[in-house]
């Protein structure tokens, strides 16, 4: 017996992903990673500006089987619904329109589903439709940090100890990176955290810097 036994939904979905795939261009995305086990996910959305419906979504998994099914069922959950009826879409719907996953994996369907909220996100706070403007604070910086993959490992620049320093000053942001200049992975990681800081609607400029030798 396989110590974790799919339903044949789940290794359908595995097999024929929906949706999968990198969008170019989306209005709203977001990669998500898991403190459980380190995989990632990302969620790209295609969004009507009148009536907030999304349109096309997909998405690209970095993880398990769960991780790759529970992506696809909640793209297609989610493909046709507003914003806010996505944003309700819950870790027990998608574990359940998949017929159930062992328990043991809840926690992959759990980051499929922050994946398409943070996408959603992503899309209100670049449309200015985050009404809650609750100022910008080092503490909300340092948890969008922990949303920025550092791809020598796959774990959050955060907990690799990459990031050296970060301030906040008038809105301006400066984060210290602990990676040469000229790392091959330099470009990728200060676009992920410029994506992931400047949405935030008090924030006027972001500075990424090479500190490391
Ligand atoms: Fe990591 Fe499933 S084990 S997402």
């Amino acid at each position: 017996m396989t110590p974790f036994p799919y339903n044949e939904i789940v290794l359908e979905h595995f097999r024929n992903p929906r949706n999968v795939g990198k969008m170019e261009n989306p209005d709203g995305k977001a990669t998500e990673g898991s403190p459980a086990c380190g995989d990632m996910v990302a969620v790209y959305l295609k969004v009507n500006e009148e009536n907030k419906v999304i349109e096309d979504i997909k998405f690209e998994s970095y993880g398990c089987a769960s991780n790759i099914a529970t992506g696809s069922i909640i793209t297609e959950l989610a493909k046709g619904k507003t914003l806010e009826e996505a944003k309700k879409i819950t870790w027990k719907e998608a574990s359940e329109a998949l017929g159930g996953l062992p328990a043991l994996k809840a926690h992959c369907s759990v980051l499929a589903v922050e994946g398409l909220r943070s996408a959603v996100r992503d899309y209100e706070e670049r449309h200015g439709l985050v009404t809650e403007r609750v100022p910008t604070t080092l503490e909300t910086l340092h948890k969008r940090l922990k949303h920025v993959m550092n791809p020598l490992c796959g774990l959050d620049v955060v907990r690799t100890d990459l990031v050296k320093s970060l301030t906040l000053e008038d809105g301006a942001v400066k984060v210290e990176i602990a990676l040469p200049a000229d790392h091959q992975f330099a470009a990728v990681v200060k676009e992920d955290i410029k994506d992931k800081i400047e949405p935030l609607w008090d924030i006027k400029d972001v500075v990424v810097e090479f500190v490391g030798e």
